[in-house]
């Protein structure tokens, strides 16, 4: 194990080492197993094209061309919020810090029906899901009413008006993020910009105490460590317990959404490096004191091109579909304005589209598009990811592993 301090200048070496660590050992977070795999199994069930889907899915090997349709989606119902965090490129969207229109129900529920392959949805994308109210609970209800598994974050600041906590967990998504972002009040609103703490955390314990109190376990705190808040790492737990959640994960990592100025300014505050096995190790073990299961989430430098197993499997088995009903290749780009391949109105053309084919083709051929290189294993110093070998395609032969619920975004 590598022991780095947290102030002080970390070697390369050591930079390296916790990286490695960070990402092979560090427990990260999963859907709750029992949950999940009944929803699965009722899902496909209870439809024979679903399950059918399914298994060209588990049989299919990674090729521009899948001849399935997508198990999963991100659908965003909303591209406006209510707050403007430092490090959320829907700061940058106009005074009214909105991209688009809301989705329409209509627009959604079609999407749905079409998409019959659906195993799990997301339904948020950028913005804050509870803004579109109604529309979004029936959003989730309609999910769940094809067995679809539904995951939402949200950043908790209205789950009190009009018992939105209660709608919320009767409309029974699987899970339900909620951004925590600061251990006091001072940092939690100097990064959630236009938050309240109190509000927030009260909200938390209203919806916490309404699960516990029925036995379900649906929430999970997600603090995104930052060098704002980094040296309030320990004290999330303790936050995490006094509001009554079981599950906390530590998001380490900052995206930049595709986009240059992001990437500048993200690299400026990002804290994943400042994170050592020690204080990792702390926190895993205050959070079994306190029972809270607390996991770590290490997104970027996950894929790696040299071979199709270690390539992103966004492209072959996903999407997100923006609130304007825009086809975007996955969450961390989040935004059509960066990356459009397409109508969503079409989305079965645009899944099999020349231009989705040729997006699969370049990481089939280790070309990995730019907008994609933050995810990718940067070798050390090269601050860039490898352009494998062109041969990488023979490897597009060999079966990748396959388990849904590991593939956690
Ligand atoms: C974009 S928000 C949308 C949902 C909701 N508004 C919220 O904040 O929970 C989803 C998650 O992305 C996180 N996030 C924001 N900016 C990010 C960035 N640059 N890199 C990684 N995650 C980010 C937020 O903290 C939140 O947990
Ligand atoms: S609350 Fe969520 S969507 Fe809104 S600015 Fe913050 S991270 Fe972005």
């Amino acid at each position: 194990m590598v022991v780095t301090s947290q102030r002080q200048p970390t070697s390369a070496d050591a930079r390296e080492a916790n990286r490695t660590y960070r990402r092979t050992r560090l427990p990260r977070p999963y859907p709750d197993p029992s949950a999940y795999q009944a929803n699965l199994k009722a899902a496909l069930e209870s439809d024979p094209r679903k399950k059918a889907n399914y298994e060209r899915y588990l049989a299919a090997r990674k090729t521009a061309t899948p001849d399935f349709l997508p198990i999963k989606l991100d659908i965003e119902n909303i591209s406006r919020c209510n707050f403007r965090c430092t490090m959320c490129q829907v700061s940058d969207w106009g005074p009214k810090f909105q991209r688009a229109e809301d989705m329409a129900l209509e627009h959604f529920k079609h999407l749905i029906d079409e998409q019959y392959g659906l195993v799990e949805v997301k339904v948020q994308g950028m913005g804050e899901p509870l803004l579109q109210r109604e529309t979004f609970f029936e959003m989730v209800r309609y999910a769940r009413s094809k067995h679809i598994w539904v995951r939402t974050t949200t950043n908790a600041s209205l789950l009190h008006f009009r018992d939105n906590y209660k709608s919320l967990i009767e409309a029974d998504p699987g899970e339900v993020q909620i951004s925590f972002d600061g251990a006091t009040k001072q940092t939690f609103e100097a990064i959630r910009r236009g938050s309240k703490f109190e509000l927030v955390y009260d909200n938390c314990k209203l919806i916490n105490s309404y699960c516990n109190d029925r036995g379900l376990l649906k929430t999970r705190m997600w603090a995104l460590v930052q060098q704002g808040n980094i040296g309030e790492f320990p004290e999330f737990v303790d936050r995490a317990a006094e509001m009554g959640f079981r599950r906390l994960t530590y998001g380490l990592n900052l995206t930049d959404w595709g986009q240059a100025k992001w990437a500048d300014a993200n690299k400026a505050v990002t804290a994943e490096d400042d994170v050592t096995p020690e204080m990792a190790h702390a926190a895993m073990d205050k959070g079994k004191r306190l029972g809270v299961e607390v996991t770590f989430w290490d997104v970027t430098s996950k894929y790696s091109a040299e071979s199709a197993d270690k390539l992103c499997a966004w492209p072959f088995e996903r999407a997100f579909v923006s609130s304007d009903m825009k086809v975007v290749p996955c969450c961390i780009i989040a935004n059509p304005e960066v990356y459009n391949l397409g109508s969503a109105q079409d989305f079965n053309g645009v899944w099999q589209s020349k231009a989705y084919q040729r997006f699969r083709q370049a990481h089939l051929d280790g070309r990995i598009p730019k907008v994609c290189e933050l995810c990718y294993i940067r070798p050390a110093g090269s601050g860039k990811p490898p352009h494998a070998p062109t041969d990488v395609g023979q490897d597009a032969t060999s079966r990748p592993a396959k388990d849904p619920a590991l593939d956690y975004e």
